[in-house]
């Protein structure tokens, strides 16, 4: 089953001199249980990608189905539970809120969560898992890099999203702290059968997952025997929602 689909989707970004066509007629299925990397130059598209995929932001044109849903249907209200319900996010800088200790820094999400309890056995388990729980109540100025970057994972499956977006999750990051990082990231796709849409700028680290989506240009090239060309729909399994 596709769990992500893009169908035809352009983003522009400015008005009239100032344009800048970041993504061009991008087509893409994402399965279910997909640990995918998006790789290219700085400058490719991978975050406008990314943002469009979480619904942060707006195609110019195109349609973009979350399991099933196009998320340009939905409301602002709908949007942003159907976000918080589905989606996780992981971004190069972390993004926590340094006035929370670490466990309430998790809890965020799920207390963002009207409809939701805070399962908290749920969340010393994913503590457990990322090897932070000793650090719970510590601040996330009182911790390295590596385990800053631990907590907004562990923030980012709290939810249990079916999806993971994350943008260079590891940017900042020394190559062993990354090499662990991306074992967690793997680790957790099996166990919570998640799909994981990860922005990486390390090839070594691409060639791990089980997929390279290289952009270009704002398109999507598909590598094939030393050819580099943009990538058809009927390669990614016809062009039925399209
Ligand atoms: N908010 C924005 N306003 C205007 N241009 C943008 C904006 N965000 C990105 N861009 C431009 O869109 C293109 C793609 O950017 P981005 O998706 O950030 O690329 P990448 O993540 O691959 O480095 C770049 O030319 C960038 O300058
Ligand atoms: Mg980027």
């Amino acid at each position: 089953m596709n769990i992500l689909e893009f169908c035809h989707i352009e983003k522009v970004y400015g008005a009239r001199e100032n344009q800048v066509r970041a993504l061009h007629d991008i087509n893409l299925r994402i399965k279910e249980g997909e640990f995918a990397a998006i790789v290219g130059t700085s400058g490719s598209g991978k975050s406008t990608l990314l943002n469009l995929a979480g619904g942060l932001d707006t195609p110019t044109k195109g349609r973009i189905l979350v399991k099933g849903r196009e998320i340009g249907s939905l409301t602002r209200k709908e949007l942003t539970i159907f976000r918080r319900r589905n989606i996780g996010f992981v971004f190069q800088n972390y993004s926590l809120m340094p006035v929370l200790n670490v466990y309430d820094n998790v809890a965020l999400p799920v207390t963002f969560d009207r409809g939701r309890q805070v399962n908290h056995k749920y969340i010393e388990e994913l503590l457990k898992e990322l090897g932070i729980w000793e650090k719970r109540r510590k601040y996330p100025g009182e911790l390295s890099g590596g385990q800053q970057q631990r907590v907004a994972i562990a923030r980012a499956l709290a939810n249990r999203p079916a999806i993971l977006l994350a943008d260079e999750p590891t940017g900042n990051l020394d190559s062993a702290t990354t090499i662990e990082v991306i074992g967690l990231l793997k680790a957790s796709c099996r166990k919570y059968s998640q799909t994981i849409l990860m922005v990486t700028h390390n090839e070594a680290i691409a060639q791990t997952c089980d997929r390279i989506i290289r952009i270009e240009d704002g398109q999507v090239l598909k590598r094939r025997t030393g050819n580099v060309r943009p990538e058809s729909p009927a390669e990614e399994g016809g062009d039925r929602v399209c």
